[in-house]
């Protein structure tokens, strides 16, 4: 499987069979070709994580998968989407997801977007976890103790979410292999020290994967 890094918390999941998007808010990618993407996950209803979710599902048909009040927004405005909740795996011909707790807010517009989420995938025998925007939750413990992901994506921006401190205490608990951070250096306010972040990770025996734009990881 390959990942691509598409900027801030946006990422493309490319597998044998299938290609899926989270959170596509592609102002740093504006290039990247949407054919053939099947799935769009999105964590919460902020507009730097919905992003371009409904325009995409309208030009290529691809679900946009996302807790109840949030799908029902997107439907409204002509996606197909997928409503779910907190919990339960839900199964795909790539593998499966769900729904992870995720501390924040969620809204657009003024709309309720239902409850934060982050995901949890298993695809090819492995776990990929994606936070979303979230603060540093004992939710990540039950994460690491249930899934020890291969892979986690995790926000080290500060101010709206987690920062670099907290996230290598989440890689920690996680008890994750490779992180990926996220949502950082999009605009000045979440400015991170990718540096310290790098040598904190390598500190306590895992890797870190700084990405640029476009960049892939194949695991
Ligand atoms: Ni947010
Ligand atoms: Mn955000």
């Amino acid at each position: 499987m390959n990942i691509k890094y598409l900027g801030h918390s946006a990422f493309e999941i490319s597998t044998g069979s299938a290609k899926i998007l989270i959170d596509p808010f592609l102002v740093m990618a504006q290039n990247y070709n949407c054919k053939g993407v099947s799935e769009i996950f999105v964590t919460h209803a902020h507009s730097d994580h919905l992003g371009n979710a409904v325009k995409i599902s309208k030009e290529t048909g691809a679900v946009v998968n996302a807790i109840f009040e949030l799908a029902n927004y997107c439907g409204k405005m002509g996606a197909n989407a997928n409503g779910i909740g907190l919990g339960s795996w839900q199964k795909r011909a790539w593998g499966k997801f769900i729904a992870v707790p995720a501390q924040h807010s969620s809204s657009i517009d003024g709309i309720y977007g239902g409850n934060p989420c982050g995901y949890v995938f298993e695809i090819e025998g492995k776990y990929i976890y994606h936070a979303g925007d979230t603060s540093l939750s004992q939710e990540m413990k039950t994460i690491g103790e249930l899934y020890s992901p291969s892979v986690a994506m995790l926000p080290i921006g500060g101010v709206y979410t987690m920062d670099v401190e907290h996230s290598v205490i989440a890689s920690k608990w996680l008890n994750a292999q490779t992180i990926i951070p996220m949502h950082y250096n999009t605009f000045p306010a979440i400015s991170a020290d990718t540096k310290l972040f790098e040598e904190k990770i390598r500190e306590i025996g895992k890797n870190a994967e700084v990405m640029n734009i476009y960049q892939d990881f194949q695991i």
